[in-house]
């Protein structure tokens, strides 16, 4: 087995362009914004639909890697992939204990007319949510750092 088959690779490049906007987009707009600005509720809206998404697609392909012939990984970087899918268990998580503590489905989706929380960050899950963004973003940092030193893995994946 020299390549990862052809449904890995896709779901692969296909989340890893989403997850970088995603963390981007959470730390650099919704983090940032105000409360009361009515655009947040859009905002929101958009991360946690595509934060349920991508996370599902990922363990559709964790699940796809554990039933089908993969090429085999060792050491850090193997570590390094099940942080991640660690990471992404724990993503939505601490984002839906966000969720279901401040009622936001009601506030974001139902639109109940109810202001959104005025400090985001007392809600519980707020700080895992925040430290697992932070954990996974050190990760895929490591994890793109080891496919450009190794371009043989970076084969397996093309
Ligand atoms: C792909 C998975 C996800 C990533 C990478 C991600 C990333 C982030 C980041 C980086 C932040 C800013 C963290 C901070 O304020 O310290 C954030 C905030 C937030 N995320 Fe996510 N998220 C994901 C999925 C979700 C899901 C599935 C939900 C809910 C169902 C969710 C709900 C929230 C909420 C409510 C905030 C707080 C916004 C605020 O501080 O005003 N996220 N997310
Ligand atoms: C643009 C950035 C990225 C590059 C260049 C990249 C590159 C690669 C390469 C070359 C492999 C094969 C490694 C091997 O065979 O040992 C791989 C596998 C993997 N990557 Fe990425 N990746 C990127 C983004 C991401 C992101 C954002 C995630 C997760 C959030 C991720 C999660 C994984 C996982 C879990 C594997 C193991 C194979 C699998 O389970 O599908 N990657 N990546």
């Amino acid at each position: 087995m020299t390549r990862y088959p052809l449904a890995l690779r896709v779901i692969h490049w296909f989340t890893a362009l989403m997850f970088i906007p995603m963390l981007a987009g959470g730390w650099f707009v919704i983090r940032p914004m105000s409360s009361s600005d009515p655009v947040k509720l859009d905002a929101l809206m958009y991360h946690m639909a595509i934060g349920v998404f991508l996370v599902t697609l990922t363990l559709i392909r964790l699940v796809l890697r554990l039933r089908m012939a993969h090429p085999e990984t060792e050491g850090l970087a193997l570590w390094v992939q099940r942080a991640m899918y660690l990471c992404v268990v724990l993503m939505p998580a601490s984002g839906f204990t966000m969720v279901f503590s401040a009622r936001l489905n009601d506030i974001v989706f139902a639109r109940n007319g109810a202001p959104l929380p005025v400090d985001m960050s007392a809600i519980t899950g707020h700080f895992w949510h925040g430290a697992t963004a932070l954990a996974l973003t050190l990760l895929i940092g490591l994890h793109i750092a080891g496919a450009i030193r190794d371009r043989q893995t970076l084969a397996r994946m093309r």
